[in-house]
C-alpha cells in the first residue's frame, strides 16, 4: 500500500501523466514486492519528469529475504539519462530491454532489465526495472578486460607532452579532480583559464576546492554520489556535475565537471523576450482594429445615407472578422503561436454577425461542425473573410419574407484537404442575382491567396457555398 501511495504522490508531483496513466502505474507499484520476491532482484518503476528527459524513481521493493543491492531508498531520485541508458531505450522505443549490464548511478556494476509500462492507447507511461548484482566473478573479469582500458585512457586523458595535448588539454568543458581532504588535485587548462580569469587564483592545484570556487561547496558537501546542478555565478550560467570517486569502497576523491552553459541559457532568454514582443505585436493589431471598427461605428451613427450605412456596416463586419483571428490568437495560452484554429474563429464570427444583425427579418439560428483545424494567421485572415461573406449573405439575403431560418457552417478534413461549405435554407439566389464586391472577395481570397477551389448552389431550398483548399499549400 505505502508503494502505491508513494508511486501516485510521486506522479502528480513531478510527471505530467493523467489519473487513469498513475492508476496504472500504481497498480504496477502494487505489485512490486510480489515481482521482487519471485525474481529475488530489486525491483524499480521510473516515470519520466515533466519537462525534462530524466525520469524519477517513483516504486521501489527488494526481495523480503533479504539480500539487496542497495541500503539507501532510491524512490524520489531522479534517473539521469547518461547513466542508466538502457532505461531511457525502453522508454523510447517502448520495447523490453533485458539483461543490459549497467553500472548504476550509485556505482555498481548491475544485470538490468527493463520492461515498458504502457497506458491505454499504447504510449509508454513508465519503465518497470530489474537490477540484479553482476556475479562477482564477473565483475573482476570486466575489470580484468577494463584494466588494459583503464590505462589507455589514463594516458589519453592527463598524459602529455610537447607535441601531443592530452584530451583534458582540449576539453572545453572544466574537469577538476578533487581528493578526500577537498583540495584541488588536478585542473584541466580549460579549468585553469577559467579560475584565473573569474576568480583570480594564479594556482589553484593544492588549494580547498571551496576555497577557490565557492559555488561548487554545496556540491561536493551533498552526500550523493553523483550530483548535477546548474548555478549561477558571476554572470555565468554553470552546470556543475559531480561524481564520488572511490577504490574499495572508500572514497578517494571526486571528480567535478563544469560546463559554461550561458549561451544556451541567454538564447533560450532572447526566445523568451521574443515571444513577448510577438504577443505584444498581436495585441497591438488587434486594438488597432478595434479602434478602426469603433472609428466606423461613430461614421455609422452619425446620421449618414441608408446606403452608406450598409457599406458601412459590411466595411466593419470584414474590419471584425479580421480583429476576431487575434483575439482567437491571444486567448490561447500561448500568444505568441502563429496556430488559429479555424473552426473556432468560424464559429466567433458567425455568431457575432448573427448577434448583430437584429431582428430585420428572420430568427436565425446558427450550426457551426467540425474538428479544430490549425492554420497559421495569414491564412485564417483569408478564411475569417470568407466565411464573413458568406455568413453575412445568407443573413442579409436568403430569409426575405420568413419568420426562421438555419444557417451551418460546416468544415471536414481529409489530410491536408479541407472542405468548407456555408449553407442556408432560405429562398435561394434567384436569377437575379448579380455578383457584386462580397463574393468577388470570396473569389479572389479563395483563389489566390488560399490556391483552393469553390463551388455555388443555389435551389428554392436555399444556397450552399463549398469551398476546398489545401492546408499545406502556401498561399
Ligand atoms: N445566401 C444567399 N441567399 C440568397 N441570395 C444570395 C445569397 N448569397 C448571395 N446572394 C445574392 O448574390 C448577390 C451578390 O452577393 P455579394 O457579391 O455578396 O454582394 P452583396 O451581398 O453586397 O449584395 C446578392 O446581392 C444576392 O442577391
Ligand atoms: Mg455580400
Amino acid at each position: 500500500m505505502l508503494n502505491c501511495d508513494q508511486a501516485g504522490r510521486l506522479c502528480r508531483e513531478f510527471t505530467s501523466l493523467d489519473e487513469r496513466e498513475i492508476a496504472r502505474i500504481e497498480e504496477v507499484s502494487r505489485q512490486l514486492q510480489l515481482i521482487a520476491d519471485l525474481s529475488g532482484a530489486n525491483v524499480f518503476v521510473d516515470c519520466q519528469m515533466k519537462g525534462s528527459t530524466n525520469a524519477i524513481v517513483v516504486a521501489e521493493a527488494s526481495p523480503s529475504s533479504g539480500g539487496t543491492l542497495y541500503h539507501e531508498p532510491y524512490v524520489g531520485t531522479v534517473v539521469y539519462e547518461q547513466f542508466e541508458p538502457s532505461v531511457f531505450l525502453s522508454q523510447r522505443t517502448g520495447k523490453s530491454v533485458l539483461f543490459n549490464k549497467a553500472v548504476t548511478q550509485r556505482g555498481i556494476f548491475v544485470k538490468q532489465s527493463v520492461a515498458p509500462i504502457k497506458n491505454d492507447h499504447g504510449e509508454v507511461i513508465g519503465m518497470l526495472i530489474k537490477e540484479e548484482q553482476d556475479s562477482e566473478s564477473k565483475v573482476s573479469q570486466k575489470m580484468k578486460s577494463l584494466s588494459p582500458a583503464t590505462e589507455m585512457l589514463w594516458e589519453l586523458f592527463f598524459f602529455t607532452d610537447h607535441d601531443r595535448p592530452a584530451l583534458s588539454d582540449i576539453m572545453k568543458e572544466h574537469f577538476i579532480l578533487i581528493d578526500s581532504s577537498l583540495r584541488i588535485v588536478y585542473a584541466n587548462p580549460s579549468a585553469k583559464s577559467f579560475i584565473t580569469e573569474v576568480f583570480n587564483f594564479e594556482d589553484c592545484e593544492g588549494r580547498p576546492a571551496a576555497h577557490v570556487l565557492p559555488f561548487i561547496e554545496p556540491v561536493i558537501q551533498s552526500k550523493k554520489d553523483l550530483v548535477i546542478e546548474e548555478v549561477q555565478v558571476a554572470g555565468f550560467f554553470l552546470e556543475v556535475k559531480k561524481v564520488v570517486i572511490y577504490k574499495n569502497d572508500h572514497v578517494t576523491g571526486m571528480l567535478i565537471l563544469i560546463r559554461d552553459v550561458t549561451d544556451l541559457r541567454m538564447k533560450e532568454r532572447e526566445l523568451v523576450v521574443k515571444s513577448v514582443m510577438i504577443r505584444e505585436i498581436h495585441h497591438r493589431v488587434k486594438n488597432n482594429l478595434q479602434t478602426v471598427a469603433s472609428l466606423l461605428r461613430l461614421q455609422i451613427r452619425k446620421g449618414v445615407s441608408e446606403e452608406s450605412k450598409g457599406y458601412l456596416t459590411d466595411s466593419l463586419n470584414r474590419v471584425l472578422s479580421i480583429a476576431s483571428v487575434y483575439e482567437i490568437i491571444l486567448s490561447g495560452d500561448d500568444g505568441d503561436n502563429d496556430q488559429v484554429d479555424i473552426v473556432s474563429l468560424s464559429n466567433k464570427i458567425a455568431a457575432m454577425l448573427i448577434q448583430n444583425h437584429g431582428s430585420e427579418h428572420a430568427t436565425l439560428e446558427l450550426k457551426c461542425e467540425g474538428e479544430s483545424m490549425f492554420v497559421d494567421s495569414k491564412k485564417a485572415v483569408s478564411i475569417a473573410l470568407i466565411v464573413n461573406e458568406l455568413v453575412q449573405n445568407a443573413i442579409k439575403h436568403a430569409f426575405h419574407h420568413r419568420s426562421s431560418g438555419t444557417i451551418s457552417v460546416q468544415f471536414e478534413s481529409r489530410g491536408d484537404e479541407v472542405t468548407l461549405s456555408v449553407a442556408d435554407d432560405g429562398t435561394g439566389m434567384g436569377k437575379t442575382a448579380k455578383r457584386s464586391l462580397g463574393l468577388d472577395i470570396v473569389k479572389n481570397l479563395i483563389e489566390h491567396d488560399l490556391s483552393g477551389e469553390y463551388y455555388i448552389g443555389s435551389s428554392v431550398e436555399g444556397t450552399t457555398v463549398i469551398v476546398s483548399f489545401s492546408l499545406g499549400k502556401e498561399g
